[in-house]
């Protein structure tokens, strides 16, 4: 049932690649250059009117919303706001019918995420569920349901449940702005036929999983590791950050990389492994610049950049390259190091990968 593997979670992590084929290929028009979702209702009013979105979720599924953020301010131009379920549903929040609420949960059953979303419903909201299960209670909540076809996920940790939510995500809100007339023809085919080239350019990282294997080795005794990074690199940096926790029980902290001088640098001491995420070409220069502050502080610096960049490498210990693409499209690579870091980790520890302490796969209790 493992197919080979040691561990659910590596198999997981190595069935990547289909489940991001199989979550895209169904909503790619046969020419590449739209997207198509026949499972949506929306006409280009529906989407027109919405004038907030709320995106709600709990754990990884968060960290996915938090890209979501990016994806769709940018991509459709539409205000997104990201919260925690179990925060929202208590908050008394300021929702409405000119609000899209969209949820996401891999199992479609976790308690919180299912109550804000019934809490958002109460207050008027549209709703979206972007679920891995089908008949689940929050697709059946929610108005309209967007599948991610990632197949069953069994190990704890979420691995190809992320992907897959980040690939509906940005195929979500090229959709919306198609609809609302705010997203470019241009950038559209190039951010798809990108996405298209994801699932083969996996391959190239799982080439490089000795050079992981071996971070991990060194890392084994470590009390602490930092994750930072800019932009959507931030989001990711939490959620690589969640999974050495979850299943490593290394102490793991993400910080955007500008905060670090706000209080976190006082814990950056000699040999301190500082995992720094930066594929996003913007803020490229600024985490250069953070890279040199923790390096400063003899911290082990691990860069993780698209393949080529050469500045970036010149002032890290260790280099993680992911293959070249643009910047929307990366994050759903950039994790897949991450995960297996973790793995890799949580193994040399001797640790019950698949089963952590404490946790379990699906929360169905507050
Ligand atoms: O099934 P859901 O996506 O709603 O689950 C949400 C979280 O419980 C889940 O992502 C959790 O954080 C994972 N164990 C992280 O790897």
């Amino acid at each position: 049932e493992k197919g080979g593997f040691e561990h659910f979670m590596l198999k997981e992590i190595y069935e990547q690649p289909k489940a991001i084929r199989d979550t895209m290929s169904c909503r790619i028009a046969n020419d590449g250059t739209h997207v198509v979702f026949d499972e949506l209702k929306w006409t280009p009013e529906d989407v027109k009117s919405i004038d907030k979105i709320l995106i709600t979720a709990c754990g990884t599924a968060y960290h996915a919303g938090l890209l979501a953020k990016y994806f769709i301010e940018k991509i459709a131009k539409i205000p997104v706001e990201v919260d925690i379920a179990s925060e929202y549903r208590y908050r008394d929040p300021l929702t409405d019918h000119k609000t899209l609420c969209i949820v996401i949960s891999q199992s479609g059953e976790t308690i919180d995420t299912l109550a804000a979303l019934k809490e958002a419903k109460r207050r008027g909201a549209r709703s979206l569920a972007v679920t891995n299960v089908l008949g689940s209670s929050i697709s059946r909540e929610a108005d309209q349901v967007v599948y991610t076809w990632a197949g069953p996920e069994i190990a704890v940790a979420s691995t190809k449940a992320y992907t897959t939510q980040l690939v509906a995500l940005l195929l979500l809100s090229l959709y919306m702005g198609q609809l609302n007339g705010e997203l470019d023809a241009e950038l559209e085919g190039n951010i798809l036929s990108d996405l298209m080239n994801v699932p083969d350019q996996c391959q190239q990282i799982f080439d490089h999983v000795e050079d992981i294997h071996a971070y991990a080795n060194q890392f084994k005794e470590k009390e602490d590791v930092f994750f930072i990074g800019r932009s959507m690199d931030y989001a990711l940096a939490m959620e690589g950050a969640l999974k050495l926790k979850e299943i490593s029980y290394i102490h793991a902290e993400a910080y955007a990389g500008g905060e670090l001088k706000h209080g976190t640098l006082a814990l950056i001491i000699s040999g301190v492994p500082v995992i720094a995420l930066a594929t996003q070409r913007n803020v490229e220069e600024k985490m250069i610049s953070n890279i040199k502050e923790v390096k400063a502080r003899d911290a082990f610096v691990v860069g993780v950049v698209q393949e080529h960049d050469t500045e970036v490498a010149k002032c890290v210990d260790a280099i993680i390259t992911i293959p070249k693409t643009s910047n929307f499209v990366v994050p759903i690579m950039t994790v897949i190091p991450l995960q297996l870091l973790a793995y890799y980790t949580a193994v040399v520890r001797g640790n019950d990968v698949d089963k952590p302490r404490n946790l379990a796969k699906s929360v169905t209790v507050e």
